[in-house]
């Protein structure tokens, strides 16, 4: 989901024929290379948004665009009935670089729909009746993963009922868990970096506490990697991060850099009870997709971007608290910056400036979403504009 940009719909995007359930930025792209936007207007746009952390290798990668027009060329789509070996290379690529024995690969398109079949394998494996999220995730706007998103109902679920009961469990007291999971409970989804929630690291003794708790009553844990996963913490995953292994993981965004593809990862537990028929799509799967796939993950290796995450998220937390920014919470390039002023009025400054950046579900936090090609005189710009912008 988009964060909530500074402006309201302009008079220009009432005539549009586009469906109005998004605010407006006040730039119009017109291409973008790297980590720069180039609007219409002539203006070039440093972007610390990445198109809501999809944009991994950043605009135009060569090697992205190469699988793209490759695969085009070979064979554009067709259906999971037919075998294909690209589908196959990417499975196992993915669950290589995810490890932890994650080896099971379903592919489908958004990330929505891969929470959607997570929750539904831990309904069918455990035969249960709840499910458990965390206060302040966000895990999409389909049936399932809206009911598990903090705060959906009352905002925007729009459904007449939830399909199952849900409960929520504060995200930063593991001595909670213990009362909100129990024998009744099928599923436990978590971010392990919640993006919506404020770029906010769960940490290690939060998923931990969830990992017992699950054992202990025979729950599955769900780790919401959509926006944390394919190496936006410096490692594969933010359960490779934390060493805490989950019995499921969803994956999209960064996992296409722009084309729509979203993976569930399962343990090869659950995947032995998976039947025929218990999931289905018609594009998930596509070579295309698995082609995109297959060659971010090759880039991220081959060009050690997890590295350069790792360094560079460093050095924007010792450079970056300056100027409204009081402090740096998250991980890798899901950082917060929390800001002593509105965080939309800090965002709204940069972007005169020609710096993209993201706000949140928490109003005092700024999020930076960067591709991970990202270097430090991209992060001296944005300290520079940082200090000119009064606290
Ligand atoms: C953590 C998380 N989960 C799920 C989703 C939903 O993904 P999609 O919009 O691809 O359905 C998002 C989207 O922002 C997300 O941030």
């Amino acid at each position: 989901m988009a964060a909530t940009p500074t402006v309201t719909p302009t008079a220009q995007a009432l005539k549009s024929h586009l469906a109005q359930v998004f605010a407006q930025y006040p730039i119009e792209v017109a291409h973008g290379d790297g980590v720069w936007l180039h609007a219409r207007d002539g203006r070039k746009i440093l972007d610390f948004y990445g198109g809501h952390a999809v944009a991994g290798l950043g605009y135009g990668h060569p090697r992205w665009l190469a699988a793209l027009e490759r695969q085009a060329r070979q064979m554009a789509f067709q259906t999971n009935a037919l075998p294909m070996a690209i589908r196959e290379r990417a499975a196992a690529r993915l669950s290589k670089f995810v490890g932890l024995g994650l080896d099971t690969v379903f592919w489908i398109n958004s990330g929505a729909e891969a929470n959607e079949n997570a929750l539904k394998m831990a309904f069918k494996v455990t035969g249960r009746t709840k499910a458990v999220a965390l206060e302040q995730g966000w895990h999409g706007r389909t049936a399932a993963a809206g009911a598990v998103t903090w705060g959906a109902l009352e905002k925007w679920y729009g459904f007449p009922r939830t399909p199952f009961d849900v409960s929520f469990t504060p995200r930063d007291k593991p001595e909670d868990v213990d009362r909100f999971i129990d024998r009744d409970t099928a599923a436990v989804i978590v971010e392990p970096v919640q993006g919506l929630g404020g770029a906010f690291d769960v940490g290690k003794p939060m998923l931990q506490a969830l990992r017992q708790r699950c054992d202990d009553v025979g729950a599955v844990l769900i780790f919401d990697e959509v926006q944390c996963g394919m190496g936006r913490t410096g490692a594969p995953f933010a359960a490779n991060y934390y060493g805490v292994t989950p019995d499921m993981i969803t994956s999209a965004k960064a996992l296409g850099n722009g084309f729509p593809v979203s993976a569930l990862l399962l343990s090869r537990r659950i995947a032995a009870q998976i039947k025929y028929d218990d999931m289905g799509t018609t594009f998930g799967g596509g070579p295309m997709a698995c082609a995109v796939a297959e060659a971010v993950i090759d880039t991220i290796e081959s060009e050690s971007l997890l590295a350069n995450v790792r360094l560079v998220s460093t050095y924007i937390r010792s450079n970056c608290v300056i100027g409204p920014v009081t402090g740096t919470q998250g991980a890798g390039f899901l950082l917060g910056l929390k800001t002593s002023r509105p965080a939309r009025e800090v965002q709204a400054a940069l972007l005169e400036k020609n710096i993209l950046t993201g706000t949140s579900g928490d109003p005092y936090v700024l999020r930076l979403l960067p591709a991970y090609i990202l270097n430090e005189g991209h992060v001296d710009q944005l300290r520079d504009a940082l200090a000119q912008i009064p606290a």
